[in-house]
């Protein structure tokens, strides 16, 4: 039977237009923040330390925080971790994301500054390669695009040499685009927008790919339900998985167990065998995890099986249409 061969998770590529180098997995540290509320499930610190220092041990050179997570717990963890190396370690690459206050939802400029300077502290670095701008969808365009708004401040971070690359990090499809278009970020972050479950984000991705923008695919189990499976009790989109959803998940499951591969694997290569995204972001909150991601990335799947997949369809509503109202 033909055999698609994944991306080897430890032969890394350049992240473009940044010159990065970096592997085709990408740690995603929003659970490693704690986030009770929204994964279901709180992380103890011992347990979130011990994963950093499994994956700053691994073949995973690239890892995706934000000043939200936790509102700055996955950055402080992260940058305990990082002390007790000495730094940041030779050939790794940390993303952030500047975020709104999260009390008031200024996402002013100024606010911008403050959180990449609260960013640079808690991470323990003076120089952050990469910071997106996270969720827009949260403030106005013209908020954003203000002439000393966020896009503005984080372009003078850049360069005055605080940041290296900046991206678009966010939700909504076609307001993202909307942000591609003004051509200010060098990096797009799409999520749960890219699965097999969901495809609402892949003109999104096109947009920003012929743009020459490295296109970082976040969420690849949309937010658990396809790794730990559709009668898991996993959420979906941040949130109890509704029936149709369940309904398609439990059909893709009956197809991957047919071929004997676990749904994880198939749900991850999914979005590793795009060649239009250079890195697929996934959360884990167990050191175990950065083993378990590696075998499932290299995990042999037939190409009937992308077939079968495929037969089944995917819904091209975005997942989130119904939190906008
Ligand atoms: N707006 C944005 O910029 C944005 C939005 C969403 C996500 N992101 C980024 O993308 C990352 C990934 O998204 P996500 O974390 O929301 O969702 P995800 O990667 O689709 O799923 C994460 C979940 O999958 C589980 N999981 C991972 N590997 C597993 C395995 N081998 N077996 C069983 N369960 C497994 C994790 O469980 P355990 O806790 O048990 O490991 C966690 O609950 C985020 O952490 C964040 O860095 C960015």
């Amino acid at each position: 039977m033909a055999q698609y061969s994944a991306p080897s998770p430890a032969l890394k590529r350049v992240l473009e237009p940044t010159g990065l180098t970096v592997s085709p997995l990408c740690l995603g540290c929003a659970p490693l923040g704690d986030m009770a509320d929204t994964f279901g499930y709180s992380v103890p610190d011992a347990q979130a330390l011990e994963t950093f220092r499994a994956a700053l041990s691994g073949p995973i050179n690239f890892i995706d925080n934000a000043a939200s997570y936790g509102d700055g717990e996955a950055e402080r963890r992260l940058g305990i971790v990082l002390a007790e190396m000495g730094g940041l370690p030779e050939g790794y690459v940390v993303a952030t994301k500047a975020d709104r206050d999260p009390q008031t939802g200024d996402f002013s400029g100024e606010q911008m500054r403050r959180s990449v300077e609260r960013s640079l502290r808690l991470l323990g670095l003076d120089y952050i390669q990469i910071v997106h701008l996270h969720d827009p969808e949260h403030s106005t365009w013209e908020q954003i695009t203000a002439p000393d708004g966020a896009i503005e401040t984080l372009l003078d971070l850049k360069r005055e040499g605080v940041i290296g690359y900046i991206g678009l990090a966010g939700g909504p499809a076609d307001l993202m685009q909307r942000y591609v278009e003004t051509d200010a970020f060098d990096l797009l972050v799409t999520h749960n927008r890219y699965t097999l479950l969901n495809r609402s984000g892949s003109a999104l991705i096109d947009a920003a790919a012929a743009r020459g923008m490295g296109v970082l695919n976040a969420a690849p189990y949309g937010s658990g339900l396809l790794a730990k499976g559709p009668d898991s009790g996993a959420r979906y989109v941040y949130q109890e998985a509704p029936p149709e959803v369940l309904e398609q998940a439990r059909a893709l499951d009956a197809v991957c167990r047919r071929y004997d591969v676990p749904l994880g694997a198939a749900a991850l290569q999914f979005s590793m065998r795009d060649p239009r995204i250079t890195s697929t972001v996934v959360g884990m909150t167990k050191p175990e995890r950065i083993q378990q991601t590696v075998e499932w990335a290299s995990y042999a799947i037939p190409d009937d099986l992308w077939t079968d997949l495929a037969a089944i369809g995917h819904s091209t509503q975005d997942p989130e249409a119904s939190r906008w109202g």
